[in-house]
C-alpha cells in the first residue's frame, strides 16, 4: 500500500503564522468582516479540535472549531478550513473536516455549524437549516448556513440565533 500523501496532527502554537498567511491567501482581508468571523471573534478555538495537515514536513492546511451557541444550546463553529493551493485536491480538506468532526463527537459535542458550500460539505454530513429556525447575527447567504449533528436528533432541536460564545 502507498503511504498517504499527508497526515493530520494537532495544532501547535508555532503553526499560527502559517495559518494566518494561508487565511490571508484563501480569504483575503474581507474575512474579518464576515458574519462567521463575528461568531468567532474573541473566542479561543478549541485546541483539541484544531488540526493541521502536513505533507511531509510542509504545512498544507488547517481547520479550527470554536465554541458558540445556537439559542441556549452550545455548539461548535467549524472554520476556517483552508488548504494551500500547492496541496489542493488530495483529500486534505475532507480529511481535516472528518477528523475534527469525529474528535468533536468523541468529546461529547452535539452540533456543528458552518457557513460554506453545500456541494462540498453535504457529503461530509452537513445540511441546510431552515433560516426561520436558526439564523445568524449578520448578513449571510442562508443557503450556505449548514449544520451537522454529532448525536442523532440534534439537528431537529437546533433553534434560535447563532451567537458568539461570549454573548451569553
Ligand atoms: C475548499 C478547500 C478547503 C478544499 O481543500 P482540498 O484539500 O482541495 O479538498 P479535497 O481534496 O478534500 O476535496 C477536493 C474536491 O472538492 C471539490 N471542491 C473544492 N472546493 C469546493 C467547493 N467550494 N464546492 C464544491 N466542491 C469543491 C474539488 O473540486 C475536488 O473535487 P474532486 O474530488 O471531484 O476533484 C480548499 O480549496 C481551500 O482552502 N479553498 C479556499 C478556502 C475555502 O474556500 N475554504 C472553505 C470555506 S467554505
Amino acid at each position: 500500500m502507498l503511504a498517504p500523501a499527508f497526515f493530520l496532527r494537532p495544532f501547535e502554537e508555532n503553526d499560527a503564522p502559517q495559518i494566518e498567511a494561508l487565511h490571508e491567501l484563501a480569504f483575503g482581508p474581507g474575512r474579518f468582516a464576515r458574519t462567521a468571523f463575528r461568531l468567532r471573534e474573541g473566542v479561543e478555538p478549541d485546541p483539541d479540535l484544531s488540526l493541521v495537515a502536513m505533507f511531509g514536513d510542509r504545512f498544507g492546511g488547517s481547520v479550527t472549531m470554536t465554541p458558540m451557541r445556537i439559542g441556549d444550546d452550545s455548539a461548535l463553529l467549524l472554520g476556517p478550513l483552508a488548504v494551500h493551493p500547492d496541496f489542493g485536491k488530495r483529500g486534505a480538506g475532507r480529511g481535516l473536516v472528518r477528523a475534527t468532526l469525529e474528535a468533536a463527537r468523541l468529546a461529547g459535542h452535539r452540533l456543528v455549524l458552518l457557513v460554506g458550500d453545500e456541494p462540498y460539505y453535504g457529503p461530509l454530513g452537513f445540511r441546510r437549516v431552515d433560516p426561520a429556525r436558526v439564523w445568524l447575527p449578520g448578513p449571510v447567504d442562508t443557503r450556505r448556513v449548514l449544520l451537522a449533528e454529532l448525536e442523532p436528533g440534534a439537528f431537529e432541536t437546533a433553534n434560535g440565533l447563532a451567537k458568539n460564545w461570549h454573548w451569553g
